[in-house]
């Protein structure tokens, strides 16, 4: 198994603490927001003498209350085509044990979340990565791209709209290419939708449930941990058309017995979630949003395409290798008592050698907060150069 990219550097963080340097954590996708009310309220009026199993796909009135959910967005989804999960991760376990074969390859546009690499390798699929670049804002790669890769093996395409971690939202149009590709050649398109709700300057998320001729294809993926701030619920679920798909992961959802219960409780509480909630949710990201772009372009040297969905930037560094440079903020590294954690770049990749120079920014703090770390990040990235000028 590989180690998380968001997760390695965190005995370096640690010790930096323990020397008493703050940190801004930039580099995980903990959102700062407040879990709506009446998910916590929920949780402490819960009155049932005992804390029970629920059904393995996960509480009927639950998955009633997601149905309702899909129908305001003019999608028609049955309960029988949803499986309640400890979070999206558990749905994506679920998806790739039962549509793929150990051996079989799953294409996925590069850089991406780094845990489709962990899930993958744990049911022995070889993720073969196309790679999206930069200097196009990480759009979908070209069709020929796809095609060239496409051999007997290949059993999918695993895309996440709006991307974790370069914040791209997929038009309809690379949508629909997509569409094409899995058709003509019989592939799975898996969809994770966890920031689906996440779009930012009138950009509009469309759901790949929307596109006509797929439900024997489509497995989408979607979670309450982002949306309302709700991590620790462990609540996702994944949502399928294709029912052999669906009795197969029940295998596996029967095997794990049950969805977490608590966290189904709170998860039930979402539909009284007013729309405000979500309304403000999005306008303190958008804010978090132009304020790291801006500062951050004025670094010399940082390109920082914008990013419009989801709460990350990947951005480029004028220095050559990012890993060695997080690892030096914790380690070497403090502006007036404090430092910023980074995700490197590199492990959102797997063509070896890609993203060296690249790191994932997550804009889960408030705007003051941001504001700080993108300076401590300048005063980071001049200082680190002139170390390395020095030993030149
Ligand atoms: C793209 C993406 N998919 C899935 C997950 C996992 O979410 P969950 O907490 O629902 O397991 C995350 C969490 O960061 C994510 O960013």
């Amino acid at each position: 198994m590989p180690a998380s990219p968001i997760r390695k550097l965190v005995p370096f963080a640690e010790a930096a603490k323990a020397r008493g340097t703050s940190i801004y954590h930039l580099n995980i996708g903990q959102p700062d927001i407040n879990t709506p009310e009446v998910m916590l309220d929920a949780i402490r009026s819960y009155d049932e003498k005992v804390v029970a199993y629920s059904h393995s796909a996960g509480l009927l009135t639950y998955r009633q209350k997601i149905v309702k959910y899909y129908k305001a967005l003019n999608l028609d989804i049955g309960t029988d085509d949803i499986i309640v999960s400890a979070g999206a991760s558990e749905a994506i376990l679920f998806a790739v044990n039962s549509c793929l074969d150990a051996g079989d390859e799953l294409i996925v546009p590069e850089p991406f979340y780094a845990n489709y690499n962990g899930f993958s390798i744990s049911a022995g699929v070889k993720v073969v990565p196309v790679t999206a670049h930069i200097e196009t804002g990480f759009a979908l790669p070209a069709i020929e791209d796809f095609e060239l890769l496409i051999n007997e093996k290949t059993k999918g395409i695993m895309i996440c709209n709006p991307s974790n971690p370069t914040g791209y939202v997929y038009s309809r149009e690379e949508l629909e290419i997509l569409s094409q590709i899995v058709q003509k050649h019989d592939l799975f398109l898996f969809v994770d939708e966890v920031y689906r709700e996440f779009c930012y300057d009138g950009r509009e998320h469309v759901s790949v449930l929307s596109l006509p001729g797929l439900e024997e294809n489509v497995v989408v993926f979607d979670s309450i941990s982002k949306r309302y701030s709700a991590c620790g619920a462990r609540i996702g679920y994944m949502i399928s058309k294709n029912q052999e798909v669906i009795s197969t992961a029940m295998k596996f959802a029967q095997a794990r017995l049950s969805p977490p219960g608590f966290g189904q409780v709170a998860a039930s509480a979402c539909m009284e979630v007013p729309a405000s909630y979500l309304e403000n949710v999005l306008n303190e990201y958008d804010q978090r949003r132009r304020v790291l772009v801006e500062e951050l372009r004025k670094i010399p040297g940082v390109i920082c395409p914008e990013p419009g969905g989801a709460f990350y930037a990947f951005v480029q560094l004028p220095i050559e290798n990012a890993e060695h440079f997080c690892r030096w903020l914790l380690e070497d590294f403090s502006h007036e008592g404090s430092t910023v954690m980074l995700a490197p770049g590199s492990g959102f990749y797997s063509t070896p050698g890609s993203g060296r120079n690249q790191v994932r920014i997550a804009y889960v703090l408030n705007v003051d907060d941001l504001k700080r770390a993108v300076a401590i990040l300048a005063a980071g990235l001049e200082r680190y150069t002139e170390l390395q000028v020095e030993t030149a």
